[in-house]
């Protein structure tokens, strides 16, 4: 058993009160290798931004869990090395789908958990988040829950069409639990296409698509029954149209892939939507970059030698959402 506080990592209970009166939120990055880790930490350290370092159970399986919770701790030796006095880093698992992987983070230093029961009956994620939270709080470790269903894929979780959060189910979700954030469905969802061109309209100056605006009705009345409570958004990359267009260029082929606008996660960042999560915009700015060097150095093979410009490319995409869209500069 280690606790997270040994190894330097903070829980985002001070996090999220600090985000939701200032009105903020923490920019919640998922990783999976050496290179986004390093753009992370980078960029909260220049920014002096709390940072969430996210892992899901794809990227568990992916690099080896046991590698990706010390490569946080060493985020944290890293993150004092660049002179970051005092980094406020938190190492969450992303969609959890069941107890003992909950369990088995809390166990081995992560400082917040989420519980993704979200495709359950109401009653059984009720249950499941429960149980979380009891295990979880014994640590002082924190825990996420989901209530709603996202469009699009959830992990292993499949889902056609988003099921909006039901407000009126929000105060008995939160209680009867405890848990110390809420997920909450109101249009966004995972991937890099995240409207379909039908469900979009077009703008008539530049011919590319403008998506449905998301349910901030739904939100203002999650947040009028839970006032202060700290509300998250999954899926909530911008999937920039110059990643895309440069993925394209250079071999790609994205058609017709399209995120948030980044205008309405501002507007939501000033709510009691204190985490914004986002993925996808660090894959397509990697594979972007990776993309145009690799065409434009067709002798190069040393990794080292496109893995750079992707990792600036990323370090740049995180600055850019710290402080033009989420607000958490200098909150750290
Ligand atoms: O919500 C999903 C995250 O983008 C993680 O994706 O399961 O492919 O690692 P992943
Ligand atoms: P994106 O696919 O929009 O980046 O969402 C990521 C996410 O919600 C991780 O949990
Ligand atoms: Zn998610």
């Amino acid at each position: 058993m280690v606790s997270f506080k040994e190894i330097g990592l903070v829980n985002t209970r001070e996090m999220f009160k600090k985000a939701v009166d200032g009105g903020y939120a923490i920019p919640a990055f998922n990783f999976n290798n050496m290179e986004q880790l390093q753009a992370i930490v980078q960029a909260a350290a220049e920014t002096k931004s709390p940072v969430i370092l996210q892992v899901s159970k794809g990227a568990r399986n992916y690099a080896n869990s046991t590698l990706l919770r010390y490569m946080a701790e060493g985020a944290v030796a890293y993150a004092k090395e660049l002179g970051w006095e005092n980094p406020q880093i938190v190492l969450h698992l992303d969609h959890g789908d069941s107890f003992e992987l909950c369990k088995d983070c809390v166990d081995m230093g992560f400082s917040s958990v989420m519980i993704d029961a979200s495709s359950l009956p109401y009653e059984d994620n009720i249950a499941l988040t429960k149980k979380v939270v009891e295990y979880a709080h014994k640590y002082d470790v924190t825990v996420e829950a989901e209530l709603g269903v996202l469009a699009g894929v959830e992990d292993e979780v499949s889902s056609a069409e988003s099921h909006y959060t039901k407000p009126e189910e929000v105060i008995d979700f939160a209680t009867r639990t405890g848990c110390d954030s809420l997920a909450i469905s109101i249009g966004t969802s995972h991937g890099a296409y995240k409207f379909t061109p039908d469900q979009c309209t077009r703008d008539p100056k530049t011919g590319r698509l403008v998506p449905p605006p998301l349910a901030f009705d739904v939100l203002h009345e999650i947040e009028n029954k839970l006032p202060g409570f700290p509300i998250v958004l999954h899926g909530s990359s911008s999937v920039p149209q110059e990643y895309v267009d440069m993925c394209n260029k250079y071999g790609g082929n994205l058609p017709n892939a399209i995120g948030i606008p980044e205008e309405q996660l501002r507007e939501a960042a000033k709510s009691a939507v204190c985490k914004i999560n986002i993925d996808s915009d660090s894959r397509l700015a990697m594979t972007g970059a990776i993309r145009k060097y690799l065409a434009e150095n067709p002798s190069h093979f040393d990794p080292r030698q496109y893995l750079k410009p992707a990792r600036e490319e990323m370090k740049k995409m995180y600055i850019h959402k710290i402080v033009n869209v989420l607000g958490s500069n200098g909150k750290a």
